[in-house]
This record gives C-alpha cells, sequence and structure tokens, in this order.
C-alpha cells in the first residue's frame, strides 16, 4: 500500500463540515482548535524494547488497516491515542458522538458491519492485558480480538506472527505507572522521533515485518510535512518528500536487511540535518499554535 498523499485528505475534505482542512486528523476531529490539534494524551510505555518499539510504530501506522479506514489515514492510536482515548473522534462514518465509534459498520468492515449506526466508547488501553476478556463480545483472547480488530473490522491484511506479537508487546507495556497523565505536546522533535524510533524498530524486524515498519516511517514523515505550510516551506517539503522516497526504494529493495545497515547511517544523517535547519523556522510551522490557527480560521 502506498503511504497517503493528499489527494487522500482533499477527498475527505470535501465531505468534512470543517472549512479548511490543513491535517488529515481534522477528518476525525473536526473542529478541533490549533491547541487540541498540538496535544495527544500522553503515552506511558514500561519499557523500550525492540519488540516494543516494532508494535509502537505499526499501532501508529494506516498500513496495519486496510479499506477506507487505511485510505483515511485512520491508525490504532487514532482512536486510541497514546494509548488512551481519543476523546474527541468524531469521524462522521463511524460515530455521531466524540470518543465512540461503531466497531460494526459497512464503511470500514465488509463482513462485521450490522446495518445499525451503534457507536460503543473508545476504550482507554492502559492495564488491558491483565483483562479477562476483550470488547462487547467478551473475546477471551486479546490476540483474537486484536487480530479481529485488523482483519474484519478493517480489512488489513492477515498479520504475521512478529506482527501480533509486537503489537501485544506495545499493549502490555502501556503503564500508568510510568508517568504522569496528561497531555504531550506535538512538536517538530515529537515527530522527528517518531520518524527515528520507527527506522530503529525496522532494523530489528524480519524482513516482512521491516517493509511495514518503514512504510510506518513513511507515514510519520507525512505527519511531518502537513505541517509545513507549502508555500513557505516548498524547498523542505520536497527535501523530506525524497528522503521518504528513499525508505520507499529500500523497502523494495531484495536483501532489505543488507540495504538498511548500508543506507541507513547517511539516511539519518540527511534526516537530522533537515530537522535541524526546520527547528530554526518551527515557529512558522503548524508546530506553532498561533501560525496553526492562522490557517485555520481562514
Ligand atoms: C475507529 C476507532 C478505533 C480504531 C481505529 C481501533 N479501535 Fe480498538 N476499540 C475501539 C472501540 C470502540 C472499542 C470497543 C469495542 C468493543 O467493546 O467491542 C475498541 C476496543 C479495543 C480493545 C479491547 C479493549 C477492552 O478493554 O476490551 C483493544 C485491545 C483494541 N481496541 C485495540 C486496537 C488496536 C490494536 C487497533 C489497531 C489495529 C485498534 N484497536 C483500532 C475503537 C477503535
Amino acid at each position: 500500500m502506498k503511504p497517503l498523499g493528499f489527494a487522500a485528505v482533499l477527498a475527505l475534505s470535501a465531505a468534512a463540515p470543517s472549512p479548511t482542512i490543513v491535517l488529515r486528523e481534522q477528518a476525525w476531529t473536526p473542529g478541533a482548535d490549533a491547541r487540541a490539534s498540538l496535544e495527544e494524551p500522553a503515552e506511558c510505555l514500561a519499557s523500550r524494547e525492540p519488540t516494543v518499539e516494532i508494535g509502537r510504530a505499526l499501532f501508529r501506522s494506516p498500513a496495519l488497516l486496510g479499506g477506507p479506514a487505511a485510505r483515511a489515514g485512520l491508525s490504532c492510536n487514532a482512536c486510541h491515542s497514546g494509548g488512551r482515548r481519543n476523546a474527541r473522534f468524531l469521524l462522521p462514518e463511524l460515530t455521531s458522538r466524540a470518543g465512540a465509534a461503531d466497531v460494526t459498520s459497512e464503511w470500514s468492515s465488509k463482513v462485521r458491519g450490522d446495518g445499525l449506526a451503534n457507536p460503543i466508547d473508545i476504550p482507554d488501553l492502559y492495564g488491558v492485558t491483565r483483562r479477562t476478556t476483550f470488547g462487547q463480545s467478551r473475546d477471551p483472547s486479546l490476540e483474537h480480538f486484536t487480530r479481529g480488530v485488523i482483519v474484519e473490522e478493517f480489512q488489513g491484511q492477515e498479520p504475521s506472527a512478529e506482527v501480533m506479537t509486537s503489537l501485544l508487546a506495545y499493549l502490555r507495556a502501556l503503564d500508568e505507572g510510568e508517568c504522569a497523565r496528561g497531555g504531550a505536546a506535538i512538536s517538530l522533535s515529537s515527530a522527528a522521533d517518531d520518524v527515528r524510533r520507527a527506522l530503529s524498530a525496522a532494523e530489528s524486524a524480519d524482513h516482512e515485518t521491516a517493509r511495514l515498519v518503514l512504510l510506518a516511517a513513511q507515514d510519520a514523515m507525512g505527519r511531518i510535512v502537513e505541517r509545513l505550510p507549502p508555500r513557505r516551506f516548498g524547498r523542505e517539503r520536497a527535501r523530506i518528500e525524497g528522503l521518504s522516497r528513499e525508505l520507499g526504494a529500500m523497502r523494495n529493495a531484495g536483501d532489505i536487511g543488507a540495504t538498511l545497515e548500508t543506507a541507513l547511517p547517511g539516511w539519518r544523517a540527511r534526516f537530522d540535518a533537515s530537522v535541524t535547519r526546520l527547528a530554526r523556522r518551527e515557529r512558522f510551522t503548524y508546530f506553532n499554535e498561533r501560525t496553526l490557527a492562522r490557517a485555520l480560521a481562514q
């Protein structure tokens, strides 16, 4: 699957009630102001071991899901932001009230649709691995439930054993005790870190999973690009899109392990240099509240 282009965002913007679409997530958080769009629930992880990091990258990637949900840019994280509950989630195709989603919708699922609009509250996933049943169907297996979310609810491809192990390791690592409850700022630095962490995760994954994790890294780069106003940052956008295409080429390499080993050090140096240059002008990007507020008001 290709990373989502801006065409998808524009297609959604036609249906969405909000006047200007600057960020892809506005499709499922209509009406969020600039401050809200620069914050997410803090993610508290008890571990950063490679398996957890692979799971984290996949949890944030639309490529794990399929069909209309993936095309709209939804990921697990869109609903369970930072593993918590996205109380602003209000994608019209899935819910009529904020913080809920219809998990038996025709829109996202060919097999689960029940013809009814019956959204239920999105649960917080902290401590989920200590629960004994999952979802309203009271599934006794977290693995079986999660596979169902991917394959049946969202038409994603059958996840490999490593994908499942990593996702479950991520869910297990979400730990309340690790930090205070609250919000975390979305900044250029946090967005760049998502890219770096996904790439490190790709290096420790098996070949098939590494391809999926590289796709997650490309999606994370898209989340930087969309926060760079096109007119002012044309050159920087092109540079980051070029770096993303390089990841795309690595993904398609025959021996992805050897390719990453050779190509990533140089890639990282160029990515870091781009981010450093951008950081000097961060106040003119949509990582800045005033700049974003102005764009949303247009
Ligand atoms: C469109 C919003 C949405 C997306 C995307 C989404 N979920 Fe959920 N999730 C929900 C809702 C709503 C429930 C409650 C479902 C139920 O009770 O059957 C839920 C339930 C769960 C549960 C069970 C929690 C419990 O306490 O029973 C887990 C685990 C979970 N989701 C993991 C995931 C993972 C992993 C992904 C990505 C592959 C994902 N979800 C994607 C909305 C979403």
